[in-house]
């Protein structure tokens, strides 16, 4: 199975993937990097390890889904069975949903449906819950809705800030992604409806 990731930023969850690719934690295969950004992070990060990184430039397309269209066929040359989105922060088109259904996973900084959005570390501390983490999940067409596959529950304790709970949620992101990528790699993971089962 060949898979690629979207990314926008530093791609601290890219990392963590290239090394179980290399590491065989993953028995699957990265063959692209795309990025909205031309200057994230993750791009130098792809290219180092000496995957196809392309940097796609949303302004050149009259709208979403012309964009999307372009990634898609970016994606489809490289061959692309699954897409990984990590740290993308652009809502996929019904178009691209549409051509890789239920193959393709985000991960949220934030247990769902507790606290979706685009800040949702710091609305989970502010909120004073004593449990968050992130969760891994299928895309679908609504913002951090899709089938929950992972999640990894931490404490927040009195001793935290907002920077030891953003360290702890990305050190649990780095463990829990690379997991389920390769278990969706390998065939196991089976939605029913909203619930899905590892078997
Ligand atoms: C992660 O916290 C992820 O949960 C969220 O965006 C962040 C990306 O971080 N979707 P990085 O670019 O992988 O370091």
């Amino acid at each position: 199975m060949n898979f690629a990731v979207l990314a926008s930023g530093n791609g601290s969850n890219l990392q963590a993937i290239i090394k179980a690719v290399a590491a065989k934690k993953i028995k699957a295969k990265l063959v692209a990097v795309v990025s909205d950004k031309a200057d994230a992070f993750c791009l130098e990060r792809g290219r180092k390890a000496k995957i196809a990184s392309y940097y796609i430039n949303p302004k050149d397309f009259a709208s979403r889904e012309a964009f999307d269209r372009r990634v898609v066929g970016q994606l489809q040359e490289a061959e692309v069975d699954f897409v990984v989105l990590a740290g993308y922060m652009r809502l996929l088109s019904p178009y691209f949903i549409k051509q890789y259904e239920d193959k393709i996973l985000n991960i949220h900084p934030s247990l769902l449906p507790a606290f979706k959005g685009t800040q949702a570390i710091k609305d989970a501390f502010d909120y004073g819950v004593k449990v968050t983490g992130p969760t891994v999940h299928f895309v679908v067409d609504e913002m951090d809705a899709g089938a929950i596959i992972m999640q990894a529950p931490l404490e927040i304790t009195s001793k935290d800030t907002l920077e030891t709970l953003s360290a702890k949620i990305h050190k649990a992101e780095h463990k829990i992604y690379p997991q389920a990528i390769d278990l969706f790699a390998r065939g196991k993971l089976h939605r029913d409806g909203r619930r899905v089962s590892i078997r």
